[in-house]
């Protein structure tokens, strides 16, 4: 992409003009946990085919489009269907949104997603604060040159994942009486899953959930020195942890079983983010 950074200004420039606060906290929405949009109110949506220089979505049950409105007396904005490596983006495409949010004045980003538990204390329908991450199976996402304007060439990865958020996520759940883990997220390119052997070594390296998106975005933000906060929703066992195979519906099904207790999770945090 030549004139990147003109490109995300030209899609930074159109969205303004279409809303009329600027969001608090941006939220990627997860495999089929895309229905939080139900729970906005005064919303203006923005497909991504209206907006200059966007991608666009390709994959079933995610559609694409920017919501922004209120969310637990908040401004926010959703993002409903977003940009995995699997499709064939580049990872700029892939963190183009993110870093849209902050030509936007956005400075908070929640991560949500779909994962395949590694941990075998877990189980399906758990959700799981992200403490931190294993990336290295992902390309970078600031790799080229760099955008002064956003970052450092090499920016501190030391804490990605805010300790303070996680902790008053952690309290949101508390006084929801809704059970929360917390564990570190293993990125991997998909969109095959994974093997057994796999899942095995990403165990050994310390990764409690797997999955295929999330890593690039959170890199992207903090980068831009964005407070990012991440919840996995465990949508199954990943592979060789149970004697069974793996599919995308079930991970579909998984998420919409999860959804009111995640939107309620999700609409408190929100709420209390500082
Ligand atoms: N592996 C990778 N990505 C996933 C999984 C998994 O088991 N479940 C949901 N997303």
């Amino acid at each position: 992409m030549g004139n990147y950074f003109d490109k995300l200004k030209q899609a930074a420039d159109y969205i303004r003009q279409k809303i009329h606060k600027t969001p608090y906290i941006a939220i990627v929405l997860g495999s089929g946990l895309g229905n939080l949009a139900n729970y906005m109110s005064n919303t203006i949506e923005i497909p991504y085919e209206e907006i200059p220089n966007f991608p666009r979505t390709t994959v079933i049950g995610h559609d694409g489009r920017l919501i922004f409105g209120e969310l637990g007396g908040r401004d926010i904005v959703a993002m409903k269907g977003r940009f995995h490596y699997y499709e064939g983006w580049d990872m700029e495409e892939v963190v183009f949104p993110i870093r849209i949010f902050k030509l936007l004045g956005v400075n908070n980003l929640l991560l949500t997603n779909a994962a395949g538990g590694v941990n075998t204390q877990f189980k399906p329908g758990d959700l799981m604060l992200i403490k931190d991450h294993i990336g290295f199976f992902a390309e970078n996402p600031l790799r080229g040159e760099n955008i002064d304007e956003l970052g450092p060439r090499f920016p501190d990865m030391s804490q990605i994942y805010d300790r303070e958020l996680v902790e008053m996520a952690a309290e949101c759940a508390i006084r929801l009486r809704c059970d929360i883990r917390r564990g570190i997220y293993a990125y991997t390119k998909g969109p095959s899953f994974e093997t057994p052997s796999e899942i095995r070594a990403l165990k050994y390296f310390g990764a409690d959930a797997v999955g295929m998106s999330t890593v690039p975005e959170a890199i992207a933000a903090r980068h831009m020195s964005m407070n990012v906060l991440g919840i996995s929703c465990i949508t199954n066992m990943a592979a060789g942890v149970l004697e069974q195979t793996l599919n995308h519906e079930e991970v579909i099904e998984a998420g919409k079983k999860v959804e009111g207790k995640f939107a309620a999770l999700v609409s408190e945090i929100v709420k209390s983010w500082p």
